[in-house]
C-alpha cells in the first residue's frame, strides 16, 4: 500500500503515515485495505487559483453540480467550501452548493456526519493560511473525537496526543451532504450539462488499471465540454495519463477539463 510517510515526526516511527488527524485504515467488502488518510488543504492542489478557476469556468452557468467521492471525514470538502468562499462573493459561489459527498466506508461516513473534524496543529495551520478568520469555520469541541486506527494504532496512542476536535460551522457544514457511496456505481448515472465538477482524488491508483480506464470512459461519455475532474497526488503517476487519453486537458496540477 502506498501512504506517504512523514519524516518530520516527532517520534520517527516508521509506520506514522504524514496526516496524524485521520490515519485510519480498514478492509472494505471487496477485501481490499484501505486508508481513509486525508487533510484539509492537501497540497497536492493549488485550492485558492483552483476556487477562482471554478468560478471563472462556470461564469454562465445558473446551478453547478459539485461530486466528491472519495471525501472521507470531510476535511476535502470543507477544504473546497472554504476556497470558494474566501476566493468569491456569497453570489458567485452560492450556486456551487450543496456538494454531494460519497465515500465507500460507512464509518468514516458517519464521522463526516457528527459534523466534527479533528485536525492537527498543521492541518489548523494550513486552514488558517487560507482564510481570514479561523473561528468562523471551527470551534474547539468539548472533547476529542476518537477514530480507531485499526492497523497502525491499536492502542489509540498517537491521536491522544496530536489533534484536537472542532466542530464545524454551520456556514460549512450546510454547504455538504455527505454519503455512502461507490464511485464505480454512482459514476455512469451522471448527468450533466457542461455543469459538473467530480472530485476522485488519492482514491483510483488503489484500483487495477481496466477499472480505472473504464471509469474515464463512462466520464468521457457522461461529462460535456467545461466539466472538471479532479486527482490526486496519488494518481499523477500513472492514472492523471489516461483521463487525457479520454478527452481531458490538464488546465493545473490534478485539475481536467473536458475538451
Ligand atoms: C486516501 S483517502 C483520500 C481522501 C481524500 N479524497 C483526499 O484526497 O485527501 C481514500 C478514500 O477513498 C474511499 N474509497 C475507497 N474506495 C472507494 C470507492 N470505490 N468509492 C468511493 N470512495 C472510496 C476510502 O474509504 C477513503 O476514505
Amino acid at each position: 500500500m502506498n501512504i506517504t510517510f512523514n519524516n518530520h515526526y516527532q517520534f520517527k516511527n516508521p509506520i506514522t503515515p504524514s496526516f496524524k488527524s485521520n490515519v485510519r485504515m480498514y478492509t472494505t467488502k471487496d477485501g481490499l485495505n484501505m486508508a481513509n488518510v486525508t487533510c484539509t488543504f492537501r497540497n497536492d492542489l493549488n485550492w485558492a487559483d483552483f476556487a477562482k478557476f471554478e468560478i471563472d469556468n462556470f461564469k454562465n452557468k445558473d446551478k453547478v453540480n459539485i461530486i466528491q467521492f472519495a471525501a472521507s471525514d470531510g476535511s476535502e470538502a470543507y477544504t473546497q467550501i472554504i476556497s470558494l468562499l474566501e476566493n468569491g462573493d456569497a453570489n458567485s459561489t452560492k450556486k456551487f452548493f450543496p456538494i454531494i459527498a460519497y465515500d465507500i466506508d460507512d464509518r468514516i461516513v458517519n464521522i463526516a456526519q457528527t459534523k466534527l473534524l479533528n485536525l492537527d496543529v498543521n492541518d489548523k495551520f494550513k486552514i488558517e493560511n487560507n482564510c481570514n478568520n479561523f473561528n468562523k469555520y471551527f470551534t474547539k469541541f468539548k472533547t476529542n473525537l476518537n477514530i480507531s486506527n485499526y492497523a497502525y494504532d491499536p492502542f489509540n496512542f498517537y491521536p491522544s496526543i496530536d489533534y484536537t476536535t472542532y466542530e464545524v460551522a454551520p456556514i460549512l457544514t450546510n454547504k455538504v451532504c455527505f454519503n455512502s457511496g461507490d464511485i464505480f456505481h454512482i459514476a455512469p448515472k451522471i448527468k450533466d450539462d457542461s455543469n459538473t465538477i467530480i472530485l476522485c482524488r488519492n482514491v483510483l491508483s488503489y484500483f487495477p488499471k481496466e477499472k480505472i480506464q473504464n471509469l474515464f470512459k463512462i466520464f468521457s461519455q457522461n461529462l460535456k465540454t467545461g466539466s472538471l475532474v479532479v486527482t490526486g497526488k496519488l494518481e499523477e503517476e500513472a492514472v492523471n495519463y489516461y483521463l487525457q487519453k479520454y478527452g481531458f486537458e490538464e488546465i493545473m496540477q490534478n485539475v481536467f477539463r473536458k475538451i
